[in-house]
């Protein structure tokens, strides 16, 4: 079954063609990262503009590069929540119009299902059941994949995203948007144990995470030191801010795993090229005797071939939609 797949849920847009889930015939990206680079963080009505201008010619070029005729597409699938809505409805209208002009059935998936299928593309070997940990730019979730199509939230992030987080500390520190990548990279050199932050806990709530206060902290840290002339160790307070993040996620992922008596962990979303993050999960995978999945850095971040990949579980578990498919910007996964 060929899948002819679109996501826009963000700042990127992307178009991929694949065949039954797992074959990526292609799969192209067009980053918007520098128009909003400017502004410090994405602008929505700038990335609704880019999806408009460019997503018409991408699903050309995706059909070209997958070696394929439009007639040989058997199904079009769109990432229809949670993200932007504005730009999320960029990907639903035109993903509604293409399965209308083709005559194909229309796939609705939920943009974090893609993410955790991105693990199937990277690992064939890979089935459910296993826990996954999604963590991108809008969401945190612990996630237990009983089936390809049948998940239970099992903790998620009271605030912000740990993507979220990454960026504003990236921020104050003087860096890029998008914050995590050149956050990760200043963080090599530093002590991670320079500086204290804090590792919040929700009381009641072993599996759920909150972030904004080591956000904050490191605003703080930050602002302090600037209004006192203190020199920042800079490398130091990102290397420092990587454990803090770590230390919160792997704990909690880890018992989950133990609870659910899984020996299968998946690891998804942008935040999952973290090297740090990376790091300490390989090890704590090692010691739990658990076979840990992580994708490559370019199935990590936003892209259509995930959507593509789920869409085609979602498709033989009868999810089908009809003409009146809306974008949503916020959705439970289950
Ligand atoms: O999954 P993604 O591409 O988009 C969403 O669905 O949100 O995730 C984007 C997030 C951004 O917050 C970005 O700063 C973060 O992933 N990110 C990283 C790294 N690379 C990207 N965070 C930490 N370390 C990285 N190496």
């Amino acid at each position: 079954m060929i899948i002819l797949s679109v996501e826009s849920s963000c700042d990127e847009t992307a178009v991929a063609v694949t065949e039954n889930g797992r074959k990526v015939l292609s799969d192209l990206v067009f980053s918007q990262a520098d128009m909003h680079a400017v502004y410090g963080g994405v602008v929505p009505e700038i990335a609704s503009r880019s999806h408009v201008e460019v997503i018409s010619r991408l699903a050309e070029e995706a059909v070209r590069e997958a070696g394929i005729e439009k007639k040989d597409i058997d199904a079009v699938a769109v990432s229809y929540a949670p993200g932007l809505i504005g730009a999320l409805l960029v990907g639903v209208s035109f993903a509604k119009a293409a399965a209308l002009a083709l005559g194909v059935p229309l796939i609705p998936v939920h943009h974090i299902r893609g993410h955790i299928a991105a693990n199937y593309i990277a690992f064939p070997e890979l089935e459910p059941p296993f826990l996954s940990l999604a963590i991108s730019g809008g969401n945190t979730l612990l996630v237990d994949v009983r089936d390809y199509t049948d998940m239970r939230v099992l903790g998620a992030t009271r605030d912000d995203a740990a993507g979220e987080c990454f960026d504003k500390a990236a921020r104050v520190l003087g860096l890029p948007y998008p914050g995590g990548k050149p956050l990760d990279e200043l963080s090599q050199t530093g002590d991670d144990k320079k500086y204290k932050l804090p590792r919040a806990a929700v009381a009641g709530h072993p599996y759920d995470m909150s972030f904004s206060g080591l956000k904050t902290a490191v605003v703080n840290l930050a602002h302090n030191a600037e209004q006192k002339g203190e020199e920042l160790d800079k490398a130091s307070l990102a290397a420092s801010f990587c454990a803090a993040v770590s230390d919160t996620l792997l704990p909690r992922t880890m018992g989950a795993l133990r609870e659910l008596g899984y020996d299968q962990l998946a690891i998804a979303g942008g935040v999952a090229a973290n090297s740090r993050i990376r790091r300490d999960f390989e090890r704590a995978a090692q010691e739990a005797g658990a076979k840990l999945y992580m994708p490559p850095l370019k199935l990590c971040g936003d892209n259509a071939a995930m959507i593509g990949c789920q869409a085609y579980y979602e498709y033989l578990a009868g999810n089908v939609a009809g003409s009146d498919l809306n974008a949503s910007a916020t959705m439970d996964l289950c």
